[in-house]
């Protein structure tokens, strides 16, 4: 797992799709650049959501709020008390980490350890089954899981109530040391505000504390009365928005999947109040099978209900994804009540309220949310579609079986030689093809190497010009994912291509 992971990392960086950012200076932590063809891929992804979200819902609509916000924005939503991480450092490394995901690793380790008595039992049971043996596996297995249910239980309820006390307890009743050193000589845990500031204003006394905001949603909730007149909104109905988020993540790991500077695609469904968990069941099964008609396999995707909810919160499920480093959450599916607007009309001394015609009295709306990772998405994707394949010959291919809508490239086109004449036809195609889709043009080396240069960077049709087209208008066009080849007219090409690549 762990190297097919270093070589997701590896490829998208070969290729032009994620680069550290300012590699030049070392790069900066948890931050990435996406380059020529991460930023077509991510543009896709993101209009695939739009698409499904705005154009396909008469009562949804899109929004472009600005990062910056109002300051009491993130007084009123909750940030500045609540949207905390409870660190720990190490007083001898002077390392520090998220204490709960210290507990959640210890947790996790219990579960894989029951998984591998499950696993080494099965091996040994499969001639003789041993009466005494399985009673003891089966008391093992059944006691790490207790324990990883205990402790995560436990770690749940002390961030709930607050009491980062018992996480400590918890660090040291189950001897959990630094992961880097070993050393267990740690420093209270205490709360640690994720936003970054900023300052807006020239003058250092004038200037006025701002935050980068961490999540897209609060605009949306500040726009919701100046949306719903304008646009002659019913309830229920739907604002929709992608953009950019800044959280300032401790635990900066695996490449995109926490960033520091992130791009969310969130959207609030304002609803009758009563009818929210309605909504939220309807939310979930349609995210879900948004997510399925990608066609990255069923099985990879699965639900967690949660237990501890966010303050804003009365019922909450994460979609999570087999990522490479495991299953973890991809979308997060919120049912936020009235938490929102009602805060907002505290700070701002503005109502915020809709007045229902069919009902003949005005409301406070509650909201149900689905908001999912755009970086996230595309590790998904990549990471998922990104294979090393044995052909029948013997010989290997590595092949990004993108699903072709999300492609950066649609098509390559190729001229067979360099001379004849190849090439102009080649330009001509992609003269006219470009008018609906990214095409690229492609001469250097052997035909087969260009191929496979193709396939790794997720192209699904490359189209060769050869000495045959120049007599009868015919090319060949290639198949990425069965690399079969059919002879087509260039006439041909705009529908054959279209047919697999539009939305
Ligand atoms: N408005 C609700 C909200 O922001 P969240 O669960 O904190 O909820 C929603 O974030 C989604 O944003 C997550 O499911 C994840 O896909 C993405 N996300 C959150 N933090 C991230 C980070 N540091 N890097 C990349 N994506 C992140």
């Amino acid at each position: 797992q762990e190297d097919n992971f270093k070589n997701v990392i590896s490829h998208a960086k070969e290729y032009g799709f994620i680069f550290p950012s300012s590699e030049i200076y070392d790069g900066l932590s948890a931050v990435y650049d996406y380059a020529q063809n991460g930023v077509e891929l991510k543009k896709n992804i993101r209009e695939y959501w739009w698409k499904s979200m705005v154009q396909m819902n008469d009562n949804i609509v899109g929004l472009d709020a600005a990062i910056l916000m109002h300051p009491t924005t993130w007084k009123a939503s909750g940030h500045v008390d609540a949207f905390n991480d409870p660190l720990i450092d190490n007083k001898d490394s002077k390392k520090r980490y998220r204490a709960d995901v210290l507990v959640e690793d210890y947790a996790e380790k219990l579960n894989l350890k029951a998984k591998k008595e499950i696993e080494k039992a099965s091996v040994r049971f499969g001639d003789a089954f041993n009466e005494q043996e399985f009673i003891t596996t089966n008391t093992r297995v059944v006691e790490y899981l207790a324990k990883e249910k205990e402790i995560r239980e436990r770690l749940g309820r002390s961030l709930g109530n607050g009491d980062l006390a018992d996480v400590k307890a918890l660090i040291e009743e189950l001897e959990i040391a630094d992961p880097e050193t070993g050393s267990r000589n740690w420093t209270d845990v205490k709360q640690f505000n994720l936003m970054f500031g900023t300052k807006l204003g020239a003058s250092a006394e004038s200037a006025m504390d701002l935050y980068l905001r961490p999540e897209t949603a609060q605009g949306i909730f500040v726009n919701f009365l100046n949306v719903q007149k304008s646009g002659r909104m019913k309830i229920p109905f739907g604002i929709a928005q992608t953009g950019k988020a800044f959280r300032n993540e401790i635990v900066a790991r695996q490449f995109i999947f926490r960033m520091r500077e992130f791009e969310q695609m969130e959207m609030q469904f304002f609803v009758k109040p009563g009818d929210e968990m309605r909504w939220y069941e309807h939310w979930k099964t349609t995210r879900l099978n948004w997510h399925l008609s990608l066609g990255l396999g069923k099985e990879n995707y699965r639900f967690h209900d949660h237990d501890k909810l966010a303050h804003y919160a009365n019922a909450a499920a994460d979609i999570e994804f087999n990522f490479p480093f495991g299953f973890k959450e991809l979308e997060g599916i919120h049912s936020r009540t009235d938490f929102d607007l009602k805060a907002h009309e505290q700070f701002s001394g503005k109502k915020l309220q809709y007045f229902d015609t069919d009902e003949n009295k005005n409301y406070v709306p509650y909201v149900v949310e689905t908001s999912v990772g755009l970086d996230r998405m595309f590790l998904a994707v990549f990471a998922t579609s990104l294979k090393e394949e044995t052909l029948e010959d013997g010989s290997t291919r590595t092949v990004l079986s993108l699903p072709s809508v999300l492609a950066p490239t649609k098509a390559a086109v190729l001229p067979l030689v360099k001379k004849d004449g190849l090439p102009d036809v080649a330009h001509k195609i992609i003269e006219d093809l470009k008018w609906d889709f990214n095409v690229a043009y492609d001469e250097k080396d052997a035909v087969g190497r260009r191929y496979r240069r193709q396939d790794a960077l997720g192209t699904p049709f490359c189209i060769t010009v050869d000495h045959q087209t120049l007599e009868d208008e015919t090319v060949t066009i290639r198949h990425r994912d069965t690399m079969k080849q059919d002879r087509v007219k260039i006439s041909e090409l705009r529908s054959i291509i279209n047919e697999e690549v539009s939305m």
